[in-house]
């Protein structure tokens, strides 16, 4: 029988599961025997590539050569790292951080039941990836040699994996607080399928956020700042920070001893530590209550909030969801595996339609619109074909667009990603997407009078690929979101 795997590609820790032939979810320890995997990644100067925990510790001693958080730059364009003085782009990165899981997953394979190497493969991304994001998580896939069956959202994936052998009808709020990013999900359980109803996020708000806190604290202290380390020290900062963060989840106090200008020593409190990332927890708050209100619920319509992700390790998580939910049950459940579990789950959904025991995935939400630019009584503006909490999956087809002006060759599409709840909006030149490229043009030669018919549609997929297609005069054009794969695939 065929076994489904599921990977979770972490900003900053990666895991790789799968369901065995008996039906049962498992997860693929590293060679170090740990069960998640830094998602650090290493070359040196000959040439070899490291990933995991080895490539972690050369963040201090050979920072220059050593990349961590490239989850965070899939969207920033143009951005390369330099390592042995040759570029790559966050796609190569990510692909090495793939194909590290996969080699010793098919080691362990090969060796102990000969089973040829792993080809399909689940991906999971945060609800909050965009368009051009989730583009790249997939090519990174492709690049590592694996056929992406699917990407699912981070939380969604939790939920699945948390519902499985659960038969209750409930409402349950996953938020997911990883090392780079945050995700809250309101879900809904109903007879055996889960849907989701609202998702709200920010890619840039993670562990590392609060680790980065702890290093500004103890620099405070010894009247010193971020700037003024060079590289190395600002790597090893960060992995002391780590620690300090994970030992200040169990204990009230930790003493940080680090290099700078001689050995320092800065105790750091509990309640301190809280105290500095106030601001950093309340940005989370915010964004669980736009998913309520996105969701049309109350607290109380919430029987269930599932902590997941790393950091929701963190007390201060606990505490602050459990005084916005008094009457809902809180629970951290598997926090760094269950995400990999759920992908898991979901390409078995994809091959047989159905885990032993699991809840079928309904519906997923969009956390973003999508709209092209056009005239509105005169005015440009940008009308967004797809809406803020639109379901994931969804074809829309338009016929009220026409040509502009009188003997019109070609139209130039502008597209735009926002966070815009109205079908129109003014043009805000931050949600277009980046990059214009030349055949981002829809051109048919010869001139056609004004208000000659443009018809446009716009498919989204359950990995929460966009495609628009645009068709004038008998011209026909489909066009990918990601400026820096392709603009457009002549049809
Ligand atoms: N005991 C702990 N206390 C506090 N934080 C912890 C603890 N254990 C792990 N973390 C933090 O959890 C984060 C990693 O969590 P996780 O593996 O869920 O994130 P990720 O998948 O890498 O990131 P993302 O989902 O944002 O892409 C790190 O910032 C790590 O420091
Ligand atoms: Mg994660």
């Amino acid at each position: 029988m065929a076994e489904f795997y599921g990977i979770d590609l972490g900003t900053t820790y990666s895991c790789i599961a799968y369901i065995d032939s008996d039906d049962i979810v498992q997860v693929v320890s590293n060679p170090k025997g740990d069960l998640t995997t830094p998602s650090v990644v290493s070359l040196d100067d000959k040439g070899k590539w490291t990933v995991g925990k080895a490539a972690k510790s050369r963040l201090g001693s050979d920072p220059d050569n050593t990349v961590a958080f490239i989850k965070r730059e899939m969207s920033t364009p143009g951005y390369t790292v330099t390592l042995q003085g040759k570029s790559y782009t966050p796609v190569d990165i990510s692909a090495k951080i793939l194909e590290h899981l996969v080699e010793f997953a098919n080691k362990k394979r090969k060796d102990e039941d000969g089973l040829p190497p792993i080809k399909d493969v689940v991906i999971t991304v945060p609800a909050y990836f965009g368009s051009m994001e989730r583009e790249r998580t997939k090519e990174a896939g492709i690049k590592a040699g694996l056929n992406v069956l699917q990407l699912i959202n981070e939380p969604t994936a939790a939920a699945l994996s948390y519902g499985r052998k659960q038969n209750n009808d409930k409402k349950l709020m996953v938020y997911d607080l990883g090392g780079g990013t945050f995700d809250v999900t309101i879900m809904e359980f109903k007879s055996g399928v889960a849907n989701t109803l609202a998702s709200r996020g920010d890619h840039h708000l993670g562990g590392a956020d609060w680790d980065r806190a702890i290093v500004d604290y103890a620099l405070e202290q010894i009247g010193s700042k971020w700037d003024n380390l060079d590289k190395s020290n600002q790597g090893m900062m960060m992995i002391s920070a780590e620690e300090a963060k994970k030992t200040l989840t169990d204990e009230d106090e930790y003493v940080l001893t680090f290099n700078h200008k001689g050995l320092q020593n800065v105790t750091i409190s509990r309640s301190e530590f809280e105290k500095r990332t106030e601001t950093l927890m309340e940005k989370t708050k915010m964004l669980v209550e736009e998913a309520m209100e996105m969701a049309g619920l109350k607290p109380h319509d919430i029987d269930e909030v599932l902590l997941v992700g790393g950091s929701s390790r963190m007390p201060m998580v606990e505490n602050m969801v459990g005084k916005l939910y008094p009457n809902s049950e809180v629970k951290l459940v598997d926090p760094d595996r269950a995400v990999a579990k759920g992908a898991a789950m979901t390409a078995a959904q994809n091959d047989k339609g159905y885990v032993e025991g699991g809840l079928i995935l309904g519906m997923d939400k969009g956390s973003r619109a999508y709209g092209i630019q056009a005239l509105n009584d005169g005015n440009l503006c940008v009308y967004n074909l797809i809406l803020l909490n639109d379901d994931m999956v969804v074809t829309k087809k338009f016929d009220q667009f026409n040509t502009a002006y009188d003997n019109q060759t070609q139209i130039n599409m502008h597209f735009y990603e926002s966070e815009c709840e109205d079908e129109v909006m003014d043009i805000d030149p931050s949600c277009e997407i980046p990059e214009l490229h030349d055949n981002q043009v829809i051109s048919w030669g010869r001139p056609v009078p004004k208000h000659t018919p443009v018809s446009i549609s716009v498919e989204r997929d359950k990995s929460g690929l966009v495609r628009v297609f645009v068709e004038c005069s008998g011209a026909k054009g489909e066009f990918v979101l990601d400026p820096t794969r392709r603009g457009m695939i002549k049809r």
